[in-house]
């Protein structure tokens, strides 16, 4: 699969987001919650949406103590969360608000590092839940909110062996072959009828709890930090990645 880079040298304009509300999953912790303070801090009303209650509210005080819009929180742990929940969720949203303009699927567990002849199916199930199913059950029920707005995107997260197989990277690595999968179904069913954009991002090692445990003998500050990667976050969620869809990008 041929990945792609943003365009050298975007400098996103401070005002990027403004009146644009979007969701972010995995806002608690790590790149999710990275993205959710930099949406914030480009103008959007961010919907925080992540399984720890005490993580959000912190990155929703932090939002608030910036003078960012006033977010949301939206407490759901995604590993249990039924069919029902995702109803509802888009059901209270299209209340609240006229439209959402854009989704990062960012939540995503890793899951045991094991060969598959050694794999555990209810570890494995997990990882399909939070890291497929949840993805198509949000975007399911919230693609009528997004196609209420005058063009929206869809970002979804992968990763090096969602792209290349890689020994002991079982159902996690599986998961983002099929968030790939998802994006190239989803983007073209939707091009030519709607403007809603569908791409994938690479964050690539990135320091944050999931890569530590990945790498426990690695040097954490090898790699860089979350902030450090906001270019492309930003650059597929604005206007300036309009008409851009089906793509497999790298953040780096
Ligand atoms: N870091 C890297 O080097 C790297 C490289 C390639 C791809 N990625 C991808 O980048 C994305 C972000 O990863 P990260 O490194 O920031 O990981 P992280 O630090 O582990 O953060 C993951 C986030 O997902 C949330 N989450 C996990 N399970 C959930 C569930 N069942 N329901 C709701 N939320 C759940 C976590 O919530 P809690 O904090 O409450 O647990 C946390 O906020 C993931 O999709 C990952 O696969 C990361």
């Amino acid at each position: 699969m041929t990945s792609l880079l943003i365009p050298d040298n975007y400098v996103p304009r401070s005002n990027l987001l403004e009146g644009k509300t979007l969701l972010v999953t995995g806002a608690g912790d790590g790149i999710g919650r990275t993205a959710a303070l930099t949406y914030a801090s480009h103008g959007a009303t961010v919907l925080l949406l992540g399984r720890t209650g005490s993580k959000l509210d912190a990155v929703y005080d932090e939002i608030e103590g910036a003078g960012g819009a006033k977010p949301a929180i939206i407490e759901m742990d995604l590993s249990t969360a039924t069919e029902e929940s995702y109803i509802n969720l888009a059901a209270s949203l299209s209340e609240a608000f006229p439209c959402l303009d854009g989704i990062l699927h960012n939540a995503a567990l890793l899951g045991e590092r094991r060969p598959i002849s050694d794999a555990g199916y209810t570890a494995w199930m997990e990882v399909m839940q939070v890291n497929v199913n949840a993805q198509f059950l949000l975007t399911r029920y919230l693609l009528p909110l997004l196609q209420q707005a005058p063009r929206a995107s869809i970002i979804l997260t992968s990763s090096g062996v969602g792209r290349t197989g890689k020994a002991y990277w079982g159902a996690y690595a599986v998961s983002k072959f099929a968030t790939e999968g998802f994006m190239q179904v989803l983007a073209d069913e939707l091009e030519n009828i709607s403007k809603v954009r569908v791409n994938t991002l690479n964050p690539k090692g990135t320091n944050t709890a999931m890569r530590r445990t990945a790498y426990p003998a690695e040097e954490p500050t090898k790699n860089p930090s979350p902030e450090d990667i906001m270019g492309p976050y930003l650059y597929l969620m604005g206007d300036d990645s309009d008409g851009v869809t089906g793509k497999a990008f790298d953040a780096r």
